[in-house]
């Protein structure tokens, strides 16, 4: 067998958890690759609805084991809340639940260190989800950072306090007041508990799963254009969140990735800032706003909308060499007279269907196809026989534009709301 990923095309919040869960039943093994708790990845199924940040996606099915990749960044208090809350549903989500000794620690500085930086930027911050992300990305690169294979380890409080003297002379030089008492005590309970779980060697895991033919599916966080070489930098995330990011995340060759599932929404949603050539500001970017509840899983942030980008599809596509499409949240264009398309841009003056160096409002302006829309309530379909012409003609437009078959259609939050369009 060989590895299957699945990440998203936009800006994220396509609906990885959504449709990771919808998938596990094909895999037994579901891994997240890069990230941490920036993401939030809900689920929702009987009656139920979950939101994760560091846990993959696949963890409420028995029997599949879920592995926290070298690649993903971990607050072990955010970790362990989420763990706690899953075992009210779930009291034995801990045995199939398996973290990389390589993964990176955030520290309670990392995240002052991210609200100093911010706060220093003004006007130009990039909008962080104030989780330390960045930081401890930038510790990591900078070969600093602690790992959680080091709290196994008698060196852990000195590398500790080291680096934490380390952050405390950053953000004073952005004259930033904190007070990390109270944190770093919860930090260090929730650093006892990590130690109780599952520590793996986790590339050696995937090597003999691989040698053992197991099925695995390598869960991608945020989204193509927040990668931080392919994505809108510097409005971007820290981590390499393309389908490069599972190989170095995971720590597997190239030759073992199969398919390459690019999730995207049936328009586009940002959360943050940095540029947008198809935002809306109209009663179709409220709609979408409304009907696509569009706020934050992780800060409760409004999402900004658009309409669809095929330029920036087109380029998420290549960049991550995706096999197979999958389209989300098509229900919530449902009532739409018209729906725009965005097929090329002008920049400085010239028409291109590509998506260029620089992608702000004084470069670049979205030129639009129109398409009809449809009334129907897509939420209730069942099968794909009952669709309207006009959404199989959307679908159709996308498909022939992108040169990528679209296998699944989702419709709804629910698992159940699943259209599995093609075989
Ligand atoms: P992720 O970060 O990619 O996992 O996506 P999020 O969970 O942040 O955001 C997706 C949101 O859309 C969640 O609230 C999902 O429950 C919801 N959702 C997912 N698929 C659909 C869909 O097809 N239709 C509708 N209406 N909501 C969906
Ligand atoms: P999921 O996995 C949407 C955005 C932030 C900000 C930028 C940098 O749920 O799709 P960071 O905290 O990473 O330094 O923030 O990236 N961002 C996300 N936007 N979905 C996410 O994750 C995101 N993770 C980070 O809003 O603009
Ligand atoms: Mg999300």
């Amino acid at each position: 067998m060989a590895v299957d990923i699945l990440l998203g095309l936009q800006w994220g919040d396509e609906g990885k958890g959504k449709i990771v869960d919808v998938l596990t039943q094909n895999y037994q093994t579901i891994a997240r690759f890069q990230g941490g708790p920036n993401a939030g990845h809900t689920l929702e199924f009987d009656g139920h609805k979950f939101v994760l940040h560091t846990i993959p996606s696949g963890i409420f099915h028995k029997g599949v084991k879920n592995i926290v990749g070298n690649g993903v960044v971990i607050d072990p208090i955010i970790f362990k809340q989420e763990i706690e809350k899953l075992e009210k549903h779930d009291k034995d989500v801990t045995q199939r639940l398996f973290i990389s000794r390589k993964a990176h620690l955030i520290l309670p500085t990392h995240r002052f260190l991210d609200a100093a930086s911010e706060a220093s930027k003004g006007k130009k911050k990039i909008g962080s989800t104030l989780k330390g992300i960045g930081p401890t990305y930038m510790d990591k690169t900078g070969r600093n950072g602690i790992r959680v294979g080091e709290i196994e380890l008698e060196t852990f409080r000195d590398k500790y306090n080291q680096l934490k003297a380390k952050h405390d002379q950053l953000i004073k030089l952005h004259e930033f007041d904190y007070d990390v008492t109270e944190s770093e005590k919860n930090w260090f309970e929730a650093i006892a508990y990590l130690k109780t779980l599952n520590l793996i060697d986790s590339e050696e895991y995937f090597h003999q799963g691989l040698r053992e033919n197991e099925s695995i599916l390598a869960e991608g966080a945020q989204g193509t254009l927040l990668d931080i070489d392919f994505g809108t930098y510097p409005f971007v995330t820290s981590s390499t969140t393309t389908s490069a990011g599972a190989c170095t995340g995971l720590g597997i060759g190239p030759n073992q990735i199969k398919n390459v599932f690019g999730i995207f929404k049936a328009y586009v949603t940002r959360v943050g800032s940095g540029p947008f050539p198809t935002e809306l500001f109209d009663e179709n970017g409220v709609h979408m706003s409304k009907v696509g509840n569009e706020f934050g899983a992780t800060t409760g942030r409004p999402r900004r909308c658009g309409w669809l980008d095929l330029p920036a599809l087109k380029y998420a596509i290549n960049v991550n060499g995706v096999t197979e499409l999958m389209m989300m949240k098509a229900d919530v264009l449902s009532g739409l007279d018209e729906i725009k398309v965005c097929t090329h841009y002008m920049y400085r003056g010239k028409k291109i269907d590509y998506l260029p160096y620089t992608i702000d409002e004084a470069n670049l302006s979205p030129v639009y196809e129109t398409l009809p829309g449809w009334k129907e309530d897509l939420m209730q379909m069942k099968t794909k026989d009952n669709f309207p012409k006009t959404f199989v003609d959307y679908l159709n437009y996308i498909e022939e534009k992108t040169e990528t078959p679209i296998k699944i259609v989702s419709v709804g939050p629910d698992r159940a709301q699943t259209i599995f369009w093609k075989d």
